[in-house]
């Protein structure tokens, strides 16, 4: 635990922290004392991340494509705890099957709508709803989880870069309007990350990295995928007081991918 923060009597909502990066943000934030409502649509997945976090760490199960499922989640956290210090909003749909992974123009329109359902319309109805409670309380802190994808855009992930691109957008949007009442936004955009889902899909599940996973590293000057942890560490940062003169910022934690291009000619 670094002494210099401390989220003792915050409390936090993290949105997709069943798994994966979301878990590991709600994690870091319960080992610096936070409070922290974990939600989810993976009920069994969400209940027991909560159990193993102890008891600072609760679930409530939301749809943030569902306005009044986030509505109740709004609810539930500020009756229960009479404050809102921090939203991450982490929760999205990621292109990790093979079917998704196609050029626009043979792109799914279904998979195109689900997609800015949860990333756009969902991150947008947590922020609305937190920032009515924040500007009352005077104070808080939004974290929008978006990612490389929204920086430059990748190939054969329309959805998805749409998606993450508006959702920097909106954090800069926010961050303008919000910023009088106290509240800082932001945003992070992880580069590619071991999880669960990336591990099957490239990286493999044991220590030797697949032939995909190799041609990609060989794009990040750091030469190795982000861990969970690496992004959880950029989340504890803006939820603390030493980013207290940061808002509107986009914190790309990527080994370097996006700052250049890597060739040896
Ligand atoms: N893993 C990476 O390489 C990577 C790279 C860049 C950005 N990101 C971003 O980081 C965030 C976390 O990704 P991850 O890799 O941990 O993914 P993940 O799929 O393991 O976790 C996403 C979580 O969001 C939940 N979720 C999905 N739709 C939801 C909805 N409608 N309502 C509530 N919860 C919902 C899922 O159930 C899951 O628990 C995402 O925003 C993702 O786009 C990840």
């Amino acid at each position: 635990m670094n002494s210099e923060i401390n989220l003792e009597k915050r409390v936090a909502v993290i949105t997709g922290a069943a798994r994966g990066i979301g878990k590991e943000i709600a994690r870091k934030f319960v080992q610096h004392g936070a409070s922290v409502v974990i939600a989810d649509v993976l009920k069994d997945d969400g209940k027991a991340t909560a159990e193993e976090l102890g008891e600072s760490a609760s679930f409530w199960p939301c749809d943030i494509s569902k306005f009044e499922d986030v509505r109740r989640l709004i609810d539930y956290t500020t009756d229960r705890f009479k404050r809102l210090d921090i939203l991450v909003n982490n929760a999205a749909l990621n292109p990790s099957q093979a079917e998704h992974r196609v050029t626009g123009d043979a792109f799914s329109e279904t998979y195109f709508a689900d997609t800015i359902d949860v990333d756009i319309n969902g991150t947008f109805y947590c922020s609305k709803l937190a920032a009515r409670y924040m500007r009352e309380q005077r104070g808080g802190n939004i974290i929008n989880i978006a990612s490389i994808a929204g920086v430059v855009p990748l190939q054969k992930q329309i959805g998805h870069v749409v998606g993450k691109g508006g959702i920097i957008k909106m954090t800069e949007a926010l961050a303008v309007e919000l910023g009088p009442f106290g509240i800082r936004v932001n945003s992070i955009s992880p580069g590619s990350t071991v999880t669960a889902a990336t591990r099957a899909l490239f990286y493999g599940q044991d220590a030797s990295y697949s032939k995909m996973a190799e041609e990609l590293l060989s794009f990040i000057p750091l030469r190795r995928p982000g861990q969970t942890e690496d992004i959880a560490n950029a989340a504890l940062f803006l939820a603390s007081d030493l980013s207290s003169y940061v808002t509107g910022h986009n914190l790309v934690v990527d080994g370097g991918w996006t700052c250049g291009f890597v060739r040896n000619f």
